[in-house]
């Protein structure tokens, strides 16, 4: 038996890679005051086919559950955390700064960076029309990524306006119900060929092209790229009116975080979606908001290809998964007042191991070593003294057995 195509088992070291990830993206959402929520992972088909696209809606793993309700496992968080919105937003003060991390689900073709499961950060400033905002969350998103120990040599932020892209079909007298469509053929522009692409846009094709390629002008977007380099961070975005994302219900800056060699797939992606709370709520709740996500895929990729960020990223997960203090048990009448010190170790905060059953002593010196343990603890022929063995030096010493836990705590290399 095999996972499914598209999923992943977690095996320890790729448990500890998830959880430095994690932690990182936790540690920067609330340096930027954001807090944390979580929503369902089974939702209502219907809640991606109001407004999150065809493209998603095609991807959806859904099915009907036992009591015959249509449901799809989430594909994005975004219209959870719109309605979840919508029928809380009295409880709290505007403007809403919400972080999640969760587990999202899309029936993708198998390509690299793109899973058919996959972990998202998403942050979302809700109630907030300021461009202050939009600013804010292009900021965090850099932040985030300078955390893993990248640079501006490493990513950039392209950043762009649908309102571009609607004031251009708007001036060509384009009908708006085609605008929709329009979006969807420019966002995938980049991946499809250019007789293809000319093919959708007809008589636009030509008038297209060119704005691609000059890159347009934006008053919206210059100030976005000040607002950054007021906060030092101009050098990790540039403007870029190709990208206007694939998901329908964006309104206003759209953003999309990709490697500076081009090979990878989008790292984050995000923009304002002002309608999306109102269209979920059947326009009982209006709210503007703004908010983007991050994938694990394509940031382990990158993590990976980076020497800084896979060194940060390698002594993390080193540490995390080592043990404090090995008990080597030489003498099996010692097994009792040994495991009775574990215990006491243990409550005290450390990381302790032990052989579970009679072993060759050289074979726990081994196992003492193989799980990084900083001091190995012999019980044996010298009990009531204990044996010390500081497994960095190699240096060794006695100790009454009782006094083991006051010593350990004096010694500064051994934290809890
Ligand atoms: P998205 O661009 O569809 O946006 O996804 C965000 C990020 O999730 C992508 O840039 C990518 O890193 C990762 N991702 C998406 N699909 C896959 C996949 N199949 N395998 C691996 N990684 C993937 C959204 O989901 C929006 N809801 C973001 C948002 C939040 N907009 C406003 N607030």
């Amino acid at each position: 038996m095999q996972t499914l195509p598209g999923f992943r088992d977690f095996l320890p070291d790729d448990c500890a890679r998830r959880n430095y990830v994690f932690a990182r993206w936790r540690e920067v959402a609330r340096r930027y005051g954001f807090v944390e929520w979580e929503g369902p992972v089974l939702e209502p088909t219907e809640l991606y086919r109001k407004k999150s696209g065809p493209e998603i809606v095609e991807q959806l793993f859904n099915f009907k559950d036992k009591g015959a309700r249509e449901v799809a496992l989430r594909p994005e968080l975004t219209p959870t955390l719109a309605r979840a919105v919508a029928a809380h937003e009295r409880d709290f003060k505007k403007p809403l700064k919400w972080f999640s991390i969760g587990q999202f689900f899309r029936f993708e073709r198998q390509q690299r960076g793109r899973l058919r499961e996959h972990f998202q950060l998403n942050c979302d400033i809700i109630g907030e029309e300021d461009f202050a905002a939009d600013i804010e969350l292009v900021a965090l998103c850099i932040d985030i990524l300078r955390a893993f120990g990248f640079t501006e040599k490493d990513f950039v932020v392209r950043i762009s306006d649908r309102d571009f892209w609607t004031d251009f079909f708007r001036n060509k007298n384009v009908a708006p119900d085609r605008w929709d469509e329009l979006l969807q053929v420019i966002d995938r522009s980049g991946r499809e060929s250019p007789e293809r692409t000319a093919q959708k846009l007809g008589k636009l094709a030509a008038v297209v092209f060119a704005t691609l390629k000059t890159g347009g002008k934006s008053e919206k977007l210059n100030k976005l790229v000040e607002g950054l380099a007021g906060r030092g961070l101009a050098d990790f975005v540039s403007i870029d009116v190709g990208i206007v994302r694939g998901l329908a219900y964006y309104t206003g800056v759209v953003f999309e975080v990709f490697d500076r060699t081009g090979k990878f797939r989008a790292i984050a992606g995000g923009g304002r979606y002002d309608n999306l709370i109102g269209l979920l709520s059947d326009g009982s709740v209006s709210m503007p908001a703004v908010g983007f996500a991050m994938g694990d895929v394509v940031l382990g990729e990158l993590i990976n290809v980076t020497l800084a960020a896979r060194n940060q990223i390698q002594s993390a997960v080193a540490s995390k998964n080592k043990i404090d203090i090995y008990v080597v048990i030489a003498k099996e009448e010692r097994r009792a007042d040994s495991v009775k010190q574990i215990q006491q170790l243990r409550d005290g905060g450390y990381r302790v191991d032990y052989p579970l059953t009679a072993t060759k002593v050289a074979r726990q010196f081994q196992a003492a070593e193989d799980a990084g343990a900083s001091v190995a603890v012999l019980y044996g022929d010298e009990w009531p003294q204990v044996k010390i063995k500081n497994m960095v030096t190699g240096d060794q010493g006695l100790l009454a057995h009782d006094g083991l836990l006051a010593h350990l705590q004096a010694l500064s290399s051994l934290s809890s």
